[in-house]
């Protein structure tokens, strides 16, 4: 699904919102039936590491882990399976087409690359919803489009939700359900 709309109109606020990240003022909202609005942090930051991927435009990656420690972030308070953990990261890197960058550092990657390791690290712990905000805003044409096929391919065989923002028109298209938000009265 796409959530469209002009700059400034909420789409990082309503993906933020979805993925526990920040609190709503007003309404509920349901995560796998689970109404998640009203939850303390203590459930809210197992909620974001467990069902929920992230992928940002700018990629946070940090700049001093290799791409394997990047990929295995989400896993390290869970402390166990560490092995389990790491031939995972492998797979997903082979998936993402980084097989052999496995021991670069972000700043020896390419664009494309770079949020190819954030989408390997959104999948490691196998969430249910996959939130991307503007995945393709800091890639060429090309490569944005494929990273969008990799993740459209992760919703058709991989059953996953994901949920994108994105002013991009092809990529639009490409969806199953666009969300368009009206612009923020403040804008107007
Ligand atoms: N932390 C914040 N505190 C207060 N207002 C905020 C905060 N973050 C965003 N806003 C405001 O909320 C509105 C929605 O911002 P948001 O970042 O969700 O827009 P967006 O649709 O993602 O825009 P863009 O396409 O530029 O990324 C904007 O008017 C913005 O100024
Ligand atoms: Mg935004």
């Amino acid at each position: 699904m796409a959530v469209v709309g002009p700059s400034g109109c909420g789409k990082t606020t309503l993906l933020n919102l979805m993925g526990a990240l920040d609190k709503p003022t007003a309404g509920k909202i349901f995560l796998e039936e689970q109404d998640i609005s009203g939850l303390p942090e203590t459930n809210l930051y197992k909620i974001r590491r467990e069902k929920v991927g992230f992928i940002f435009q700018a990629f946070y990656l940090i700049p001093t882990l290799n791409v394997l420690q990047n990929v295995l972030i989400p896993t390290l308070p869970l402390k166990a399976k560490n092995k389990y953990y790491s031939d995972r990261a492998k797979e997903l890197l082979k998936i993402v087409g980084l097989d052999g960058k496995e021991k670069r550092r972000p700043g020896e990657l390419s664009g494309g690359e770079q949020q190819r390791v954030a989408i390997a690290r959104a999948l490691i712990l196998d969430p249910v919803l996959i939130l991307a905000d503007e995945p393709t805003g800091n890639l060429d044409p090309k490569t944005g489009q494929k990273i969008f096929t990799l993740l459209r391919e992760l919703n058709l065989t991989g059953k996953k939700t994901i949920i994108t923002a994105t002013h991009n028109q092809k990529i639009k298209e490409l969806c199953d359900r666009v969300i368009s938000l009206k612009d923020h009265p403040m804008n107007s």
